[in-house]
């Protein structure tokens, strides 16, 4: 992670600019209790056209400035020149530093590679559609996109190198009908339009026969599926855990209605990376395909994250506030730190996480002179968050 640390400084004089970069306003951390908590400072910047904070926490005798982990943004370099201006912007007698952009390394081609934000706002297609969740090595979805390139294939992976590995692999090959998403595939179908996709290929998920909460499939999930699959569309399941295979087969078999096939040591025609271990190792590979067979009516994502109520005094807010987490069904909410802006009146940054607790969100929220607003831009528009949102609001007004 990028940072320096220097000697303690007095703070930067907001708003001002140095080396392109807008310093906007700085927050303080507000004091909960009575005795002094190490105070945290939280500058705002605009570079690049890019918004977010920088961190100053008080290190010995010295000043310790990162990038703020919930508003980080990419790449990196943007970054590592804002920690550099603001240095230079203050005069910093420098102790140390890892924010040196020269040796950057080159990244690999980015143009198949899609923020979530994507496919809320901009993803359309007239093809079918086809997912593969947990692609790792990207063997099959690679094969797959070769065999059929009139359908548009969305690759979810959560693993960093494997999302370059494919990334490198539809580069080589020329390959141009594969989307590949950083996101959690459990989350992520509630963007996709009803009956539109063909297939969802789950092969060698991880079991977590531990933490079953942590499986891709569950009720939600294989709901989500259905709803977005078209009539006559499957959702694959290709596992060498009898335990996984067992639990996914109760689930469907638990549905109201539906086609199920069950193949033990099916033949496919490319062999993942997983499947390879296994087969070495002797162990029978299950499938259990779920087939759609009914249209379902398309959802309509309500994307309202506005804030239609003012705080009228926000350190009698603060002082009053619960930082406790608040759950309910289907989303939780919790105020995790509060902030003042110390020359703007009735003014601050709230900085919370909200949502569904298998992905929480962190997202701060600014207030000026009582009016709020998400910083960096709305939440996305998963039920949960709007869930939470509308909680958030009830909490705000009273
Ligand atoms: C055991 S590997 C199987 C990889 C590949 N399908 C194969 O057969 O070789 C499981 C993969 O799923 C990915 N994964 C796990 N949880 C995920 C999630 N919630 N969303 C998307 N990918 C996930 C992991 O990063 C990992 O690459």
């Amino acid at each position: 992670m990028p940072h320096i640390v220097f000697n303690k400084k007095e703070l930067i004089t907001t708003p001002s600019s140095h080396e392109g970069v807008d310093f906007k306003f700085i927050a303080k951390s507000y004091n909960f209790t009575d005795y002094e908590r190490n105070t945290e400072y939280k500058v705002a910047v605009e570079t690049q056209e890019k918004e977010f904070l920088l961190t100053i926490k008080n290190k010995d005798q010295d000043h310790m400035l990162k990038i703020d982990k919930v508003t980080r943004v990419a790449p990196v370099t943007i970054v590592k020149d804002a920690l550099n201006s603001y240095a230079s912007a203050v005069d910093a007698n420098i102790v140390f530093s890892n924010t040196n952009t020269i040796n950057v390394k080159m990244e690999p081609q980015k143009q198949y590679l899609k923020d979530i934000n994507y496919f809320v706002d901009e993803f359309k297609t007239d093809k079918e559609i086809q997912i593969e969740i947990g692609f790792g090595s990207g063997r099959h979805l690679i094969h797959q996109a070769k065999e059929n390139p009139d359908v548009q294939f969305i690759g979810l992976e959560i693993h960093t190198p494997s999302i370059e590995q494919a990334l490198k692999q539809l580069e080589l090959q020329n390959i141009t009908n594969v989307l590949i998403v950083n996101y959690d595939a459990r989350l992520f179908m509630e963007f996709i339009k009803s009956n539109q996709v063909g297939k969802v290929f789950v092969h060698f998920p991880v079991p977590w026969d531990k933490k079953p909460h942590r499986r891709i499939y569950s009720n939600e999930f294989i709901n989500e599926a259905l709803r977005v699959l078209k009539v006559g569309g499957t959702l694959e399941l290709r596992t060498d855990s009898r335990k996984y295979f067992d639990y996914c087969t109760e689930l469907l078999t638990n549905l109201p209605t539906g086609r199920i096939t069950i193949d033990i040591n099916k033949d496919l025609p490319v062999i993942s990376k997983y499947e390879d271990r296994w087969r070495k190792q002797g162990k029978n590979i299950y499938d259990v395909v779920l087939t759609a067979a009914s249209e379902d009516e398309q959802v309509v994502i309500d994307t309202d994250f506005s804030f239609d109520l003012e705080i009228e005094d926000y350190l009698e807010f603060i002082k009053n506030v619960s930082t406790k987490p608040i759950v309910e069904k289907g989303f939780f909410i919790h105020i995790e730190d509060l902030f003042t802006i110390e020359n703007k009146e009735n003014s601050g940054l709230i900085e919370l996480t909200m949502g569904n607790f298998d992905r929480p969100v962190s997202k701060y929220i600014l207030v000026e002179n009582g009016k709020l607003s998400y910083y960096q831009g709305n939440p996305l528009p998963t039920s949960s968050n709007i869930k939470a949102h509308k909680k958030l609001k009830e909490i705000i007004s009273k």
